[in-house]
This record gives C-alpha cells, structure tokens and sequence, in this order.
C-alpha cells in the first residue's frame, strides 16, 4: 500500500515521449475504433497523458484489411474535420502498419507507402505463429531502397524461441524495434511481458508505441506510465519517437 503510495507520486501518469507512432484510430477502417465518436474520445484521453501528435497506423493487411494510401489519407481527411472546432490539443498524421505479404511487397516495388519522418519509415508487422520465410530478403528490400524498417511489437511474435539471439539478429539486418508500451502490464500475456523485458535490458528498443485501438487501452497505459519498468526504457535505450 505505502509501496503503491509512493510509487505513484513519483512518476506521474504522463507519457515521457510527445509523439506516438503507433494506433487505430481511424474509425471503421480495420479493427480499431469503431465511430467517429470514439476516436475522438481516445484522442482526447490521448491529449489528456501527455500526446502532442499522434501518427496512427491502420492496418494494412490484403486479406484481412485491404487498406490502401487513398482509405488511410481519406481516414485522416474525416478525423481532421471532425477535430476541427473541438478543443483537443492534437496533431494528426497517418502511416499504416503494414503486414508483410506479397501485397506489401507490390506496394514496395512501386513506393506506395505511407512512411513516418524525415526519415522513411516503414511500420510492418507479420504473421504473429510464423516468420515469413522471405523475411530477410523483403528487409533488404526495404532498405535498399532508401526505408528505414520498424518492427512492430517484437515482444509479441511467438516464433521468437531465443529472445536475445533473435532481437539481436533483427538489430543486425538494421531494423529498428517498436515495442507496445502495454506489453509491459501483461496485456497481451506473460510472455509478452517477459520479452519486452528482455528488449529493454538489451537495450535495443528504438520507438514505443500505444497501440491503441480503444478508449480503455489509454487508461492501461495511463498505469504503465507510473511504474519503473517504463521509466527503465528511457534508462536504458535511446527512444526515437519524439525525432519525428
Ligand atoms: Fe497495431
């Protein structure tokens, strides 16, 4: 209790970085916020903790969520209406998180991606059972032509079977980490939690990211910001969220 006490009068409930790079809260467009109405109540919650500008990334998924540059830069048209005359102090921009398959990689031979920054990053996820067998060979793609990769939640792939050895493999073909701040309150399990922990210790974590795809997330990250864990990240890795 004194512990908790304490705890929580030290570091506030505030997020340390300004930008956040990772969300859905384009509404109805894969499955993150479901109206209007919602993800404008998470932006202001966002707003709330400390967010100055948010660069959601809907998914991009061909069977799932089949995305493209014109839904998403249509998405960010309808939230920046809607936020026009409200009183939420947020800057809106868009990239996708990007699901590596052969779409992406047609997407990646004519450069119709949304990218984050000065500095061309790619968002991308996989499969979260199997690693793609092209894996390496799409990185090398990204790279070559100019990207900068950034892959989304590490900590949550299940084929990561030896934590260090495979985050380091990533860091060596030269792809920067996106940990899920939210990983850290075992929100998406316990081997969740336990990787982003390794990532941490590592030191090998590049961006944070919300994640968010509803109001309630905010509020568990809200917690994550008043623990030590998430304090240990800025610790121990140099966050790159607020360089873009
Ligand atoms: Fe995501």
């Amino acid at each position: 209790m004194f512990m908790d006490f304490f705890r929580i009068n030290r570091f506030p409930k505030i997020s340390k970085v300004k930008i956040d790079m990772h969300s859905h809260i384009i509404p109805s467009i894969d499955d993150g916020s479901k109206s209007m109405e919602s993800s404008l109540e998470i932006l202001e919650y966002m707003s709330k903790v400390g967010y100055k500008k948010i660069i959601t990334t809907p998914h991009t998924m061909s069977d799932k969520y089949p995305n493209s540059t014109y839904t998403i830069l249509r998405g960010l048209e309808g939230i920046n209406k809607a936020l026009t005359g409200k009183n939420i102090d947020i800057k809106m921009e868009v990239a996708s998180e990007y699901y590596m398959d052969d779409e992406f990689v047609n997407r990646l031979n004519i450069d119709d991606i949304l990218t984050m920054g000065d500095d061309k990053y790619i968002l991308f996820e996989t499969s979260y059972n199997f690693k793609p067998m092209y894996f390496e060979e799409v990185v090398f793609k990204m790279i070559s032509k100019g990207y900068r990769p950034i892959l989304a939640h590490p900590e949550r792939y299940k084929y990561i079977l030896n934590p260090k050895k495979d985050f380091l493999r990533f860091k060596k073909l030269g792809i920067y980490l996106q940990l899920d701040i939210n990983s850290l309150g075992g929100h998406y399990g316990k081997l969740a939690k336990k990787h982003a922990k390794i990532l941490i210790n590592l030191g090998i974590v590049d961006f944070i990211g919300s994640d968010v795809h509803y109001k309630k997330q905010v509020s568990f990250l809200e917690k994550i910001f008043t623990t030590r864990e998430y304090h240990k990240i800025f610790l121990k890795n140099k966050i790159l969220n607020d360089t873009l």
